[in-house]
């Protein structure tokens, strides 16, 4: 697939089976990933790979996340709370850490981080596996920061889920020139 295809026609796979990505699909996934546009080369990014059996226990953690706000959390909810790391074979944890910077401001250092998230899927789609960035209130959850390890300057960018895509997703078709002006304005828009 041609560089210029694949920006145009990369979807996002919500349904994801195995298998995952091989260790070599992983080491091209990352290699993309910190191909990521970085000010200054802080290099304000780490990454965790949940894979297999430890995806169950990302879901134990989402569900003490859960239970710590709702200890009356419902069993049809404590159990959907859990299952979510299964929806995919290969978790990435995608992890800004920012640093108070002269130059360089907090909020460029996570949009970095959200480069090699997109680099990450863009790979992923490369190499014909599927991947969806998620996050929903797990990726902002004090409980869950803590399970995982994070300091305090650290965020939690996104869940990458990796795997065989279930299907295949249509891809969308969207007008370039809603979004796009020029500007100044000439008479003769
Ligand atoms: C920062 C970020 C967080 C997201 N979180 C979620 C999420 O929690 N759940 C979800 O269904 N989609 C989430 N999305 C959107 C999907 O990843 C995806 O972009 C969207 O479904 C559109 O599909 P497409 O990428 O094929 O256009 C998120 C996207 C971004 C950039």
């Amino acid at each position: 697939m041609d560089a210029l295809s694949l920006l145009h026609e990369r979807v996002s796979m919500p349904l994801l089976e195995a298998p995952g990505p091989t260790s070599e699909q992983l080491e091209q996934i990352f290699t993309a990933a910190v191909r990521a546009p970085d000010h200054g080369a802080l290099k304000p990014w780490r990454f965790l790979l949940i894979e297999g059996e430890d995806r169950a226990a990302l879901g134990e953690l989402f569900t003490q996340a859960a239970l710590s706000d709702n200890p009356d959390l419902p069993a049809e909810r404590r159990q959907k709370t859990a299952g979510k790391p299964l929806r995919a074979p290969c978790i990435v944890v995608v992890i800004a850490k920012a640093v108070e910077h002269a130059k360089v401001p907090v909020l460029e250092q996570q949009i970095s981080a959200g480069c090699c998230a997109q680099n990450m899927i863009l790979a992923a789609h490369a190499l014909g596996l599927g991947a969806m960035w998620r996050t929903g209130s797990m990726a902002y959850h004090p409980t869950v920061h803590q399970g995982l390890g994070l300091v305090p300057e650290e965020s939690i960018i996104g869940y990458v889920y990796f795997g065989t895509p279930v299907r295949q997703r249509r891809v969308p078709k969207l007008e370039t020139s809603k979004f796009v002006a020029r500007w100044p304005e000439s008479d003769n828009d």
